[in-house]
């Protein structure tokens, strides 16, 4: 792992090294790495908080989902990005990581010194595990981001929320944020399998601040879920899974297979 450039301590924002089995800074805030690899960089009332971010249930069901290649299409546009869009040796932030499957593609498109954090620390313990090399995870949250003011090349932020003074601030002046929303006819056919009347998504780019918008680019096919699990676990990563009452969710347990669209908007921001 190149030592030269470790995120900040999340309460003095000092460099953090490598000291032992944990990264520490020059007042001696000390950060255990866990035996996967990954550093939980929460401070005060969030520190002890297991129960942030996403459970270990939505993690697990992500993972194996993701894992079974039905956003592959999303993957490659995202890698194909980053690597077009950096010189040498990147650093590459994977903004609300989860379980770490894009950022894993991106690292084996593109030689990169990658970080990857998210709110859930099991989240975050399943992208660490995955061992990508020169990679490093940690759990933190968006609205601070511990790493120095403009020191990321490609920021990739998938389908979490925004925050746009700190990805403005640890961006580079020549840097990249790929932002992906999901497009206008997303899931269309899941939704109509649960719902009378689907509704289709905006499509609204968040107000980058001072990131202009510069680019979208669209990421559009037919996938065909291949299982009753893959289907449940698909409309459960979802936004819509929170409001859908026990009555509409058991209409998608009468389902084997399903054909659904899936529609990305790849948003690219900069300065
Ligand atoms: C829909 S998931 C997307 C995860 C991943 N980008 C992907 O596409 O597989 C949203 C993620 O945002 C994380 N998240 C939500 N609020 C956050 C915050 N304030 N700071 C960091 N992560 C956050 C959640 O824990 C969750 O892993
Ligand atoms: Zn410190």
């Amino acid at each position: 792992m190149n030592t030269q450039f470790f995120p900040v301590c999340p309460v003095c924002k000092a460099p953090l090294q490598p000291f032992g089995g944990a990264l520490q800074c020059e007042n001696r805030h000390s950060f255990d790495l866990a035996k996967e690899g990954y550093v939980n960089l929460l401070t005060g009332q969030h520190k002890s908080g297991e129960r942030t971010g996403d459970s270990r249930a939505m993690a697990r069901a992500r993972h194996a989902f993701l894992e079974r290649g039905y956003f592959d299409a999303l993957a490659r546009e995202v890698a194909r990005q980053a690597a077009a869009l950096t010189g040498d040796a990147p650093t590459v932030l994977d903004i609300c990581c989860g379980e770490g499957h894009y950022a894993q593609c991106v690292a084996a498109a593109k030689p990169c010194r990658l970080f990857g954090f998210d709110l859930s620390k099991e989240m975050v313990r399943l992208a660490a595990k995955r061992k990508i090399p020169n990679a490093l995870f940690f759990v933190a949250n968006l609205a601070a981001i511990p790493l120095p003011d403009a020191s990321v090349d490609f920021a990739m932020h998938l389908f979490a929320p925004f925050h746009a003074p700190e990805f403005a601030r640890v961006l580079k002046k020549d840097g990249a944020l790929i932002s992906v929303i999901p497009g206008r006819d997303h899931l269309f056919s899941l939704k109509a399998a649960v719902y009378d009347t689907p509704y289709r998504n905006d499509e609204q780019a968040p107000d980058g601040g001072r990131l202009r918008l510069l680019e979208r680019t669209r990421v559009k096919k037919t996938i065909r879920l291949q299982s009753a699990e893959d289907i449940r676990a698909l409309f459960s990563m979802t936004p819509y899974a929170y409001r859908t009452s026990q009555s509409d969710l058991t209409k998608l347990d009468r389902l084997e297979t399903l054909e659904t669209e899936i529609d990305f908007v790849l948003l690219r921001y900069g300065f």
